[in-house]
Parts: C-alpha cells; structure tokens; sequence
C-alpha cells in the first residue's frame, strides 16, 4: 500500500502548475480548519531561534512577514513591539485572531509580493522565517527587495531560510526552495547593508541580520 501524498504538496503542484504561487496556502489553511489536513509549519509555540534573539521592544514597530497562526507575532509583542503581521493567507490571518482575542497585533492579510505602500521603510524590526523560500525562485528577487523595503533607518531585519549548503541540490523538490549565502546576502541592497550571518539548526538554516 502506498501512503496518501500530504494535502500541502498535492494543493501546492496544483496552484504551482497554475503559475500561482500563493494560493495553495489559504487551501491548506482551510482544509485543516476543518480537519481535513495538517499544516506542517505550524507548532503551536513560536519560533525557537527568534525566542531566543526576542530583544525588548520598548514600543517600536515590528512587522513579522507570513505570520501563519501568529506565535511569532505574540511573542513579539510580550517583549513590547507594537507588531503589525501579515499573511497573504485570509484563513491563517483569521485563526490568528480568533487563537489569540485579547491581542495587541495587528493582523493584517496582504502579499508580499505587492505590499501596502505605506511599509516602505516604516518598521524596526523585520522578521522574515521561511516564508520566500516557499515560494518559487522567479519569486525571490521580488520579495526580498520588497522585504529590504520594510526597514526603517537604524531597525533590524531579521531573515531565516533553509540553508541550500544543508540540502542534497540534486534530489530536493521544493517547496520549499532552499537559500544561497549569496542570496540571503542580498537582503543588503537599497541601502540596506549585513550585520551577521550565521547558520543555526547545526548547519540547517540561515539566520541573518540586516540594518539600515
Ligand atoms: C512555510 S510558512 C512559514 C510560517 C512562519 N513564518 C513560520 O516560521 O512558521 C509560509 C507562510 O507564509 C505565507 N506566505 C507565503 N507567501 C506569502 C506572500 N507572498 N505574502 C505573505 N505571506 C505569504 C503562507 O501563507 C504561510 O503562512
């Protein structure tokens, strides 16, 4: 007997095929509101590594990019950001709220791809983790001078992506689409210039830091 294919990569080769590279996303999010699949990034607790940086916020902007069900998002604003998070995904954006009432985040859904104008450089801290290598690479120049875009003068950007250096190149099959040092390093454009770049994970991911 063979085992079922899981519903993210069957929805994902579909809306792939598409030349859509986001709509799968609100499909797996709904299929597993009603049961009927499992988000595998999803855990329920927030980000280890960013737990692990979580500096004070002291009432600066953050803007945590596919916030996904918003633990990186909470976590933020228990350590005084005033988060803004967005998620091209209407269904994750909504269980979000409903996980977490009484919060002071502001989720929003929107696409990186074509952000709101008004983020252009407006934010202290910007969290990017594994959210553009989800996404074909035709994709990536784009998002990540969209993402370079978001950082205000003297802010952090913060970007984690799967360490291409980690992967066997010749039999992965994304999503998701592994990350060079080369194009983790181009976050620094724009007058956006590298901080540190490290890899976390024994070797698995890249965790890098950016200012402006
Ligand atoms: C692999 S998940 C990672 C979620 C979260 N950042 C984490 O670390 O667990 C990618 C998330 O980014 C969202 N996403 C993908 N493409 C996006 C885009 N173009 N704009 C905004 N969100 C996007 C997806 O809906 C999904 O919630």
């Amino acid at each position: 007997m063979t085992t079922p294919e899981p519903a993210d990569r069957v929805l994902a080769r579909a809306s792939l095929a598409d030349g859509d590279p986001t709509r799968w996303f609100d499909q797996l999010y709904t299929a597993a509101a009603r049961g009927e699949a499992e988000v595998p990034w999803t855990r329920g607790t927030p980000n280890a590594d960013l737990a692990a940086w979580a500096h004070p916020g002291e009432g600066r902007r953050a803007l945590v990019v596919g916030s996904a069900l918003g633990d990186d998002a909470e976590l933020l604003s228990e350590a005084g950001w005033a988060v803004t998070a967005f998620d091209v995904a209407p269904t994750a954006v909504e269980a979000a709220r409903a996980r977490f009432p009484s919060s002071r985040v502001d989720y929003v859904v929107a696409d990186l791809l074509n952000p709101p104008s008004e983020w252009r450089h407006a934010f202290d801290l910007v969290v990017e983790i594994i959210n553009i290598q989800a996404m074909p690479r035709e994709f990536r120049r784009a998002a990540v001078a969209s993402l370079a875009g978001f950082l205000a003068p003297g802010g952090t950007a913060i970007v984690s992506e799967v360490a291409e250096e980690s992967t066997d190149a010749e039999t992965w099959e994304g999503p998701p689409w592994p990350f060079s040092r080369a194009e983790i390093e181009s976050v620094a454009q724009d007058g956006v210039r590298l901080v540190g770049l490290e890899t976390v994970r024994d070797g698995a991911r890249y965790w890098a830091t950016f200012t402006r």
